[in-house]
């Protein structure tokens, strides 16, 4: 399915799946955004470090010129988080084998307050990623991220009943979706095509980076 066609499959779900817009999220001096523990003491430390980082980083080729390439998106996606958040959760709505991760154990059916709460802190990742700010507490709530769609901590943050993990197979696969559906989103405020596609390049390697992170509580540790 292309961009345009996850689109028009958003924009035509029922407002129970399509969820009740978030409030739009200016950053972290706005309101608190609940279970968003990014750079609090509820965090703890991650073993992975700026300096190891920055061998991942050139294994995907990404260089200074994407961090300033990832900045340049932000002003351009800060007032767009909810329309963006509207097709990314549109697509996983649109998919029973995908939104069975939202779902409820006791019924199966999508919890609505769950997708509702973790969209609130998924806007804020869009921001956070746009900063591309890669220090050591950045690095903290990657694993934090990554715990929080496995065993270890999926559900905790919201305090729900739903299933116990998110597949790792789906987690790799979902950086296309995202990175591709976001590239209209990149281009709607007159940016030359040339940098919005260096701005898409730089998210790309961006998601796929913080994919990597987050495999560490899926994977033996000395192996990750
Ligand atoms: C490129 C891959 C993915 C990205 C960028 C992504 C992004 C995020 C973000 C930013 C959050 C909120 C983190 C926070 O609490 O601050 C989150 C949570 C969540 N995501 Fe993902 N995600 C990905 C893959 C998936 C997949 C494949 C699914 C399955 C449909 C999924 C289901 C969930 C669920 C259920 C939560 C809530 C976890 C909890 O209980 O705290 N994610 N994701």
């Amino acid at each position: 399915m292309n961009r345009f066609a996850l689109a028009a499959l958003a924009a035509s779900l029922p407002v129970s799946l399509a969820l009740e817009a978030a409030p739009p999220t200016k950053g972290k001096t706005m309101e608190k955004i609940p279970g968003y523990t990014y750079g609090t003491a509820a965090v703890p430390r991650s073993p992975s470090t700026p300096a190891e980082l920055e061998l991942m980083k050139k294994a995907v080729l990404f260089t200074a010129d994407d961090e300033k390439a990832l900045r340049m998106s932000k002003g351009i996606l800060a007032d767009q988080t909810d329309a963006i958040l509207d097709v990314w959760y549109g697509f996983v709505a649109s998919h029973p084998h995908l939104v069975h991760f939202f779902g409820r154990k006791s019924d199966g059916q999508p919890d609505a307050a769950y997708l509702a709460a973790v969209r609130k802190r998924f806007a804020q990742w869009i921001l956070d990623t746009a900063e591309a700010r890669y220090d050591q507490t950045w690095l903290d709530y990657q694993d934090e991220i990554g715990r929080r769609h496995t065993r270890a901590a999926k559900n905790r943050t919201d305090g729900v009943a739903s299933v116990d993990v998110v597949s790792y197979r789906y987690m790799p696969l979902f950086v296309y979706p995202i990175t591709t559906t976001l590239k209209p989103f990149l281009a709607k405020k007159g940016h030359a095509p040339e940098d919005v596609e260096r701005m898409h390049q730089a998210w790309v390697k961006s998601v796929l980076l913080q994919v990597a992170l987050w495999s560490r509580p899926y994977v033996p540790e000395k192996d990750f």
